[in-house]
């Protein structure tokens, strides 16, 4: 089947009442871990790649890797989305390059690390949605800066400085006519989230159930949703990394998004963790290794088994076939009705 819509994902998985995994990648190996992972467990998945991602990948080897991915698994619904887009043409470039799904990240300036007002955000957003409605493409927006990450895309700090005002994300969603809306509730990108398992002074999941309340029909999106598992961590620090212990979001805490309208979870750093530690232990057990595909085949199964185990977490195993996909072409007359009718 063709790429996917992350809307029609999106309502199915609302209609359903389970979440839906985004894993980023950069490369062939990690695509293919994720649609192993989603074969093996029968579920629908968005595979998103951020602007470094398409820097590193080059944006025409990232799209045909992913048009062989939908040859390959031709039973496995995917989105191929844009995560954490800086600016509208940044979003323009990925659509006319096939991407099905764009996050306009409007929260933070085009620099990707400065704090934006809410009327530039509101301005670039509705650019995007309506640039990306018109083809049938999905938009992701964000309200709220996260923490972390600072050489790639965040506000960095600790991720409590920027929370998410419920109040100003109702009135957000009915100014620029967002699919999917992200939102901080205390959570940062990268490894080090927190300092101790989280409780909820510093994640902030009562945000999260306020913003539930007043958008019960909007697609929340959670960044920043690895958990950082302990084992993941050791085994890199057994191979000789060099990891200070750390704490991500518990498993639990999305789990209960999951029942208060989220719909995508964000995962990267997890896998990040699992393909360094496969390869540190080559390296370390069998240094006379030289043959890339002894490192990477093993990252490969570690990546996925983790997005395995997230797409049972989240509860999307099982649904891969629970609908037919929506061309692009009827999306678009769908944006388009909704747009008179409102
Ligand atoms: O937004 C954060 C994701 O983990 C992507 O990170 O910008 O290093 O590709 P990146
Ligand atoms: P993690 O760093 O927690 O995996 O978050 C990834 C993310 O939010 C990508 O947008
Ligand atoms: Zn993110």
């Amino acid at each position: 089947m063709p790429l996917v819509a992350m809307r029609q994902l999106l309502d199915e998985a609302a209609k359903g009442g389970y979440g839906v995994g985004a894993f980023n990648v950069n490369n062939m190996e990690q695509i293919q871990a994720i649609m192993e992972a989603a074969r093996e467990t029968q579920s629908p998945v968005v595979i998103q790649a951020s602007r470094g991602a398409r820097a590193y990948s080059q944006d025409r080897f990232l799209y045909h890797l992913m048009i062989a991915a939908t040859e390959v698994y031709p039973e496995i619904p995917v989105v191929l989305h844009l995560d954490h887009g800086n600016s509208p043409a940044t979003c323009k470039s990925a659509i006319d390059m096939g991407f099905t799904s764009v996050m306009m990240d409007g929260s933070l300036m085009e620099d990707g690390k400065t704090p934006s007002s809410y009327e530039h955000n509101v301005a670039v957003t509705r650019e995007v949605v309506a640039a990306a409605h018109a083809k049938g493409v999905t938009v992701e927006a964000e309200i709220g800066c996260l923490g972390g990450i600072e050489d790639g895309h965040g506000a960095g700090g600790s991720g409590m400085e920027h929370l998410t005002d419920p109040a100003q994300a109702e009135q957000f969603v009915k100014d620029t006519n967002c699919d999917a809306l992200a939102i901080a509730i205390g959570t940062s990108h990268g490894a080090y989230k927190f300092t101790k398992k989280p409780d909820g002074s510093v994640l902030k999941m009562d945000v999260l159930i306020e913003i539930h309340k007043r958008l019960p029909k909007t697609h929340l999106v959670m960044h920043g949703s690895s958990s950082v598992p302990k084992d993941l961590q050791d085994i890199i620090n057994q191979y000789g990394g060099k990891l200070k212990q750390t704490w991500g979001v518990p498993i639990e805490e999305i789990q209960l998004g999951i029942r208060n309208g989220v719909r995508k979870i964000n995962v990267d750093t997890d896998n990040r963790l699992a393909i360094t530690g496969a390869i540190r232990k080559v390296f370390m057990e069998t240094p006379e290794k030289f043959d890339p595909r002894d490192y990477l085949k093993p990252a490969r199964e570690a990546m996925k088994k983790v997005v395995m185990q997230r797409m049972v977490e989240f509860g999307q195993a099982g649904h891969a076939k629970d609908f037919t996909p929506i061309p692009l072409a009827e999306m678009a007359a769908m944006y388009k009705k909704e747009l008179a009718t409102a």
